[in-house]
């Protein structure tokens, strides 16, 4: 049975196709259309799925999307009397509305020629986030939630799994959403753009949480996990806000109202200067996220009992407060597939339908790599028609046959200060770059934020570099830690390792680490076991493959970005291409990053 599930209309559209319930590929639209959080109908990604399982449109016996405008019609109709929004928003979700319901139009415009001939389903939205993280997960029972902005008229929903079955007990409606408050105070702080939440997250672990008392009126807790927003302080239930997209980046109108600049003082433009204030408020929003998070899995823990957790939603990508689940409550282990947000629809519709329909439990999610791989002869073909430009560039060109001889090279490079880009397998699904399309770094440099604004991004400040580190080695280095292959959890790093790995290590002496396993991604885990061998230190920095812009998808990308950046070594396979002249180092010599076997680390630690 073929399935292909969608996550269309909303930001990060996405496509995955289950054969027979084991997931064949899964890749977000954005990674084709080189737009970050492209929304609209996935018809590249739907393409790519069928291309990867060698099979038509045809072929599909069912569609599964993750939306059902269906659903809570009543809820819908009580909150239009009851608030009475803008006409041209009622207008625009009917309009939406019309579009979803024609998708089997839609794949057969976007697929001239073949026909389609299976049904087509509609998940609600929270369900496909629940049956994401349930089903992909290697839990047998567990309690699940889902917390995001929106979808399907609901900001949260949560219950159980069990075998094949998912219960809903619980979800919280329209207009009161946690993930709508933090994508509020992101607004106000000046992060505008869809998926800016991430910077609110960096920036809170240099504030105190000084405002927290004040952002308590914005949040009401209450019974059995509950909670509502004071509307007061927000526009999104009277105003026009899209939560629908027909193609482009997503873009949202400001979600809080005057009454939030009463409580907090003036909202920051987004280019200008932070100060110790809006550090502060971000700490308080994420803080108050914690306490709201903390409220709902009390209730849930007391519903269930149950020591197994999965999430999904958008908030799920909240690493900080993830990291946190283990210590502060009762749940013992917690899964978050590397998609948790809108694209992980398409992962748990189609999952859902699969379940629906009897079909055995899924195997367990435990590596990321379900997007795009490219053979050998593709990336020699391409290496072969630049090769004159990348003479004339001042690169050598070097073919690697054998993987231990490319690795102990390019741990010699990373050790050596060099910045990496590393092109190896199938693409990553979810929005974190795990060792496919990854930059790699030396974790013992002080100064990677300005090497690697330098060389190659500009990113502000606060923003932390993450490690991948090898899972055998990881609770020498983590406190507390468990498997977290997909980067889904900040936790303490170990008092006397912060100085060994200043790269990785945030102000409040914490990391965000990628468990790598030689089962899940041998070549990674070989590349970061030889630099482990030439260094005593079992991880490296890893940083999304991109350059403003959505993760590479293939060499060709690679080989651009590597070109208009300064990057000193590409990685494509294997082949290495190496920048004959080095690009220097910010001035500081070679010497000081040099590694030899098993250095000691007090030269480089935090200095
Ligand atoms: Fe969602």
């Amino acid at each position: 049975m073929i399935i292909l599930g969608l996550n269309a209309y909303h930001a990060d559209a996405a496509a995955c196709l289950l054969r027979d319930g084991k997931i064949v590929a899964a890749a977000e639209e954005e990674r084709f259309r080189r737009i970050k959080h492209w929304a609209g109908f996935p018809s590249q990604a739907i393409a790519y799925c069928l291309q990867e399982a060698g099979i038509g449109l045809g072929d599909v016996d069912h569609v599964a999307l993750n939306s059902d405008p269906k659903v809570h019609r009543l809820e819908r109709l009580a909150h239009m009397m009851r608030h009475r929004p803008d006409p041209a928003l009622v207008l625009d979700r009917l309009r939406n509305r019309r579009k979803r319901l024609s998708v089997s139009d839609e794949l057969v415009a976007a697929f001239p020629g073949q026909l389609f001939k299976g049904t087509v389903h509609r998940i609600e939205h929270h369900l496909a986030h629940l049956a994401s993280a349930f089903f992909a997960s290697p839990f047998q029972e567990a309690a699940i939630l889902s917390l995001d902005g929106f979808g399907d008229f609901s900001s949260t929903a949560w219950g159980s799994g069990q075998g094949k079955n998912i219960a809903v007990e619980r979800r919280v409606l329209f207009p009161h959403s946690i993930g709508l408050f933090y994508q509020a105070l992101t607004q106000y702080l000046g992060f505008p753009h869809y998926g800016d939440e991430y910077k609110v997250m960096g920036l809170a672990s240099y504030g105190r949480p000084l405002f927290l008392d004040r952002l308590r009126r914005v949040i009401r807790l209450e019974a059995a996990g509950g909670f509502s927003l004071d509307l007061g302080y927000f526009r999104h239930h009277r105003e026009r806000i899209a939560f629908d997209w027909q193609g482009g980046a997503p873009v949202f109108a400001p979600l809080y109202s005057d009454g939030l600049e009463d409580l907090l003082g003036p909202a920051r433009a987004p280019n200008e200067a932070l100060t110790e204030r809006h550090r502060d408020i971000a700490s308080s929003a994420q803080a108050l996220y914690e306490e709201v998070l903390g409220h709902i899995l009390q209730a849930v823990w007391d519903n269930y009992r149950l020591p197994n957790l999965a999430m999904a939603g958008g908030c799920a990508l909240n690493s900080v407060a993830n990291g946190k689940i283990r210590q502060t409550t009762a749940f013992r282990h917690l899964y978050v597939q590397p998609a948790a947000g809108d694209a992980g629809g398409a992962l748990g519709s189609a999952l859902a339908v699969w379940h629906k329909h009897g079909g055995d439990r899924t195997p367990p999610m435990d590596h990321a790599y379900w997007g795009p791989g490219f053979a050998s002869a593709d990336i020699d073909r391409l290496v072969m028609a630049e090769a004159a430009n990348l003479a004339a560039m001042g690169c050598e060109i070097g073919h690697f046959d054998d993987d231990a001889e490319l690795c102990r090279e390019m741990a010699s490079a990373i050790a050596a200060g060099h910045v990496v880009g590393w092109f190896d397998g199938r693409l990553e699904w979810g929005p974190r770059a795990l060792g496919s399309r990854s930059i790699l770094c030396d974790p013992r440099r002080a100064d990677i934020k300005e090497l690697l604004n330098h060389k190659i991004k500009r990113r502000e400040s606060f923003r932390p570099f993450a490690p991948s580190i090898l899972a055998e080695h990881a609770a020498a280095w983590f406190e507390g830690i468990d498997d977290v292959p997909f980067m889904t959890e900040v936790l303490p790093i170990r008092p006397d390792k912060h100085a060994l790995v200043p790269a990785i290590t945030h102000v409040d002496g914490t990391g965000r680490p990628q468990t790598v396993r030689q089962k899940a991604n041998p070549a990674y885990h070989a590349l970061i076991s030889a630099f482990f061998v030439r260094t005593g230190i079992p991880m490296v920095l890893n940083t999304s493959f991109n350059e403003n812009e959505p993760i590479v998808c293939t060499p060709r990308e690679a080989l651009d970005c590597f070109l208009r950046t300064r990057m000193d070594i590409l990685v494509l396979g294997h082949v290495m291409i190496r920048r004959r002249q080095d690009t220097g180092l910010l001035g500081l010599p070679d010497s000081r990053y040099a590694a030899d076997n098993h250095v000691s680390d007090s030269h480089v630690g935090g200095s």
